[in-house]
């Protein structure tokens, strides 16, 4: 199978210490110099963020490598000094790798986590690490680099499901089922134009993940806490060597600035709002008043007390998981309404909203790509519903608007036509040409033409509309953009 398969992340396995005990002593704070008391045990707990944060580590520690290197340019620290940083980092993230490091609570979160680490390792050279940073700019970037990353693994994402609609566009077309509006059979389409108006949403999720990586690749490393540094720092080194195209512009904005987060969940909200919407679609199809597809057993699963059941629940728990996408929105947003500059507390917040809108949303394409690749098109049982439902109206109306009638005059006369029809217990097709002239003059044999269903699909020839050949251009640009051959 081609597909990127996205399991839920375990959250990092953190070995917890037990820091009732220790940190009521006063534990050492690398913060601690002005503190007479050591934090209490509850304090610590409650403001830790390193059960979740340290799924930054592999950022923070490329971070500090390059913030180090940039020190060592720029004679804030040795040649000497930045190869034991480096070694140290090395030696820390090789441990978190292999689960053996041991992050403790009462060093709150993933940046004290690493540095306390380094100083451990190394000594002094550890502790000149931080010269011409803070934790603010630090976390800042590390979100950021996270977050790119997230946002060119969603865009792979993107793409897998895009596949999976264009294959099933080109496998069913040139068959047809109703299109609806208000959940009422409104005109016949294609399946495959079906399918591609889901290429196009989530084409639209994918230009928007690539503009908001771009507008967040800019880093904010050398802001320091809120005004920059007097030390000799080289911000756009840093940058350059993290792949950022360049430098915040200013440092206050920078270290309370969480637009970035924002925009990237809202793109993610509107992924999961198209896939629940699919979703919506496959659990009405899937039903036995539809019968339109078949989701394959593998996708299914069944009812602990009815033997005959076939439930969707993938596609109903990825519409039910749009809620909490969404709840993530709302987190960051309310949590940043309020906030005056630059940085508070508050924003520690705004990780887990994200760590699981990014859970949520690559899990759910994923799975659904996957569904995609196991759904058969009932496609017989589809045409027949084009056949009833008056489906094939508003191409009667059309008919007399090319006999000069005009539009509203043509839709009255359609109108009465339907209604004679409603009351015979009939489809307009089923009329005869005596019967259908008795409603304009202007009907003659050709009508028939534009009464059956593959007529109708097949005037609509306008751009972006379902006709054959519309469909076929718009399945070969969709793989075109796709680079499928
Ligand atoms: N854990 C903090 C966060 O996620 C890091 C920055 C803390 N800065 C500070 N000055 N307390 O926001």
């Amino acid at each position: 199978m081609p597909y990127r398969r996205v399991d839920r992340k375990e959250e990092s396995q953190i070995i917890m210490t037990d820091i009732s005990k220790k940190t009521e002593s006063g534990s050492e704070k690398l913060w601690g110099g002005r503190f007479a008391e050591g934090t209490a045990a509850s304090v610590e707990l409650f403001t830790a963020s390193i059960q979740y944060d340290s799924r930054l580590y592999k950022y923070d520690i490329a971070g500090s490598k390059a913030h180090a290197a940039m020190l060592a340019d720029n004679g804030i620290i040795s040649k000497d000094e930045l190869t034991a940083i480096v070694a140290g980092l090395s030696e820390i993230s090789a441990e978190i790798e292999a689960g053996t490091f041991e992050f403790k609570q009462e060093l709150e979160d993933i940046h004290m986590n690493i540095e306390k680490a380094l100083v451990d390792r190394i000594g002094p050279a550890g502790a000149k690490l931080h010269s011409a940073r803070s934790r603010n700019d630090q976390i800042a970037l590390d979100f950021k680099m996270y977050l790119r990353e997230q946002c060119t693994f969603i865009i792979e994402l993107l793409d897998d499901i895009n596949r999976a609609f264009v294959r099933l566009a080109r496998k069913y077309l040139g068959n047809v089922m109703p299109g609806y509006t208000h959940l009422q059979r409104a005109q016949p389409v294609q399946i495959a134009h079906h399918m591609l108006a889901y290429f196009e949403m989530f084409a639209r999720d994918k230009s928007r993940m690539i503009d908001c990586r771009k507008r967040m690749n800019l880093s904010p490393l050398g802001c320091a806490a809120l005004a920059g540094t007097g030390l000799p720092i080289d911000r756009e080194q840093v940058a350059d060597a993290l792949g950022f195209d360049g430098v915040t512009a200013n440092s206050m904005d920078t270290s309370g600035d969480r637009d970035f987060a924002i925009e990237f969940t809202s793109n993610c909200s509107m992924i999961q709002l198209h896939l629940s919407r699919l979703s919506e679609e496959l659990v009405l199809w899937s039903s036995q008043e539809f019968s339109f597809v078949d989701i394959s057993d593998k996708f299914c699963t069944g009812s602990s007390i009815m033997p005959q059941k076939k439930n969707p629940d993938i596609p109903e728990l990825i519409r039910g998981k749009s809620g909490r996408v969404v709840g993530s929105l709302m987190t960051l947003m309310t949590l940043m309404k309020g906030l005056p500059l630059t940085y508070n507390r508050d924003l520690q917040e705004d990780k887990e909203p994200v760590f699981d809108a990014v859970d949520t949303v690559s899990s759910s394409l994923s799975i659904m790509a996957e569904l995609l690749d196991n759904l058969t098109f009932r496609t017989e049982r589809m045409e027949n519903a084009t056949k009833t439902g008056f489906i094939t109206a508003t191409d009667l109306a059309d008919y007399l608007v090319l006999k000069d009638v005009p539009f509203r005059e043509a839709h009255g006369i359609v109108g009465r036509a339907v209604a004679y029809c409603l009351d015979k217990g009939c489809e307009l097709e089923d009329l005869d040409l005596e019967e259908l002239s008795t409603f304009s003059a202007t009907i003659g044999k050709d009508v028939f033409e534009v009464l059956s269903v593959e007529g109708s699909v097949n005037s609509r020839i306008s751009t972006g509309g379902t006709g054959i050949e519309r469909v076929k251009e718009a399945v070969s640009v969709a793989e075109q953009q796709l680079g499928i051959d």
